[in-house]
């Protein structure tokens, strides 16, 4: 009888979906959330055949280096800036990501943000918790409408066609910029008009930011976008930290050149800029715009099929996996997400 597979899951996920890599292989499962560093990641792989990873597991040249039998690594979400993806294709492995499946629930806090940014609802309630509270003030804590307002998409993947859909509820005006302008088709169904980079600062009240990061696309958003933009928007980022120039962006909040950000992702995540935490024009949230139970154990679903599939697992591989393709990304020219 032929050995088999050993695959390594590397934080704590939905125990009953991962039970069903216990039908094909032997599961390494690291038991409690942690922070695996290189050196960690690597020990792990060197001896198994495929790997689930999140976010937090970076797995790059350095930590397949003596992993001799890996064949896979799936990836518990829809971005990837945590796999080198080069890196694992040279070696012949596949690396498979967890698209589609949470394009509503991301879009949907997208807008959540937005409109908490707009409306200023994590500010008015920090200053209600504080005792700040006198009496209804009638110009207290006044925002901005999110109705006929105009609404800028930066990255117009699926998740980005998700919010400028909710869009036309508000009665929007969508603009958007894209690596490729999408088919007409597309821009009718999300009611969203291509303009050139510049002209999305410049003409959003609401800019939301959904393209997947690249090293070509870290901070993007910088002081110079920053300062395209009219004083009284918002800026939401829902893709990763390091696409803005977090410092640029607090500079911009503190002197007045930005009415309010949301951010649900950060350069340096777990920690956030202190700067940006002393801010009160700013929403603030861990990463958690994907983080629906159900989608969530969607994604976890997904990528246990991505992952049976890569390694060609019995009749359970019944589908083909989500594997990651690159292409040439353009800084000025986002990709999607
Ligand atoms: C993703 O899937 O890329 C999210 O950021 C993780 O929830």
């Amino acid at each position: 009888m032929s050995e088999r597979q050993k695959v390594w899951v590397s934080q704590p996920l939905f125990d009953d979906i991962v039970a069903r890599l216990h039908d094909h292989f032997d599961v390494v499962q690291v038991p409690e959330v942690s922070e695996h560093d290189s050196a960690t990641i690597a020990a792990a792989l060197r001896d198994v055949d495929g790997a689930l990873v999140t976010l937090n597991e970076r797995v790059g040249a350095k930590e397949i280096a003596e992993a001799s039998k890996l064949r896979a690594v799936a990836n518990v979400g829809v971005g990837y800036n945590n796999l080198d993806v080069a890196a694992l294709h040279a070696r012949g492995i596949v690396a498979t990501n967890t698209p589609d499946v949470l394009t509503e629930t991301t879009a949907d806090f997208g807008f959540a943000l937005m409109m908490a940014a707009a409306r200023r609802v994590t500010e008015a309630e920090r200053h209600l918790r504080a005792g700040k509270w006198q009496g209804w003030n009638f110009k207290g804590l006044l925002g901005a409408d999110l109705h006929g307002s105009t609404l800028g998409i930066l990255g117009m993947g699926r998740i980005g066609q998700g919010i400028a859909r909710r869009a036309s509820g508000f009665d929007m005006r969508v603009l958007y910029h894209n690596r490729t302008r999408l088919p007409a088709d597309i821009e009718r169904d999300c009611r969203a008009e291509y303009v050139d980079f510049d002209m999305l600062f410049a003409r959003a009240d609401h800019l939301v930011l959904v393209l997947p990061y690249s090293a070509e696309n870290h901070h993007i958003v910088d002081a110079a976008a920053l300062a395209k933009m009219q004083p009284t928007a918002t800026l939401t980022n829902i893709a990763r930290g390091g696409i803005v120039d977090e410092t640029a962006l607090a500079d911009a909040l503190a002197n007045g050149r930005l009415a309010s950000a949301a951010l649900d992702v950060f350069e340096g995540e777990p920690t956030v800029n202190p700067r940006l935490l002393a801010l009160d024009n700013i929403v603030l949230t861990p990463h958690i715009a994907s983080g629906s139970l159900a989608t969530r154990r969607a994604m976890v679903d997904l990528a246990v099929d991505n992952l049976i599939a890569a390694l060609g697992a019995g009749p359970d591989a019944g589908h083909p996996p989500t594997p990651i393709s690159t292409g040439t990304k353009d800084a000025k020219r986002p990709g999607t997400a």
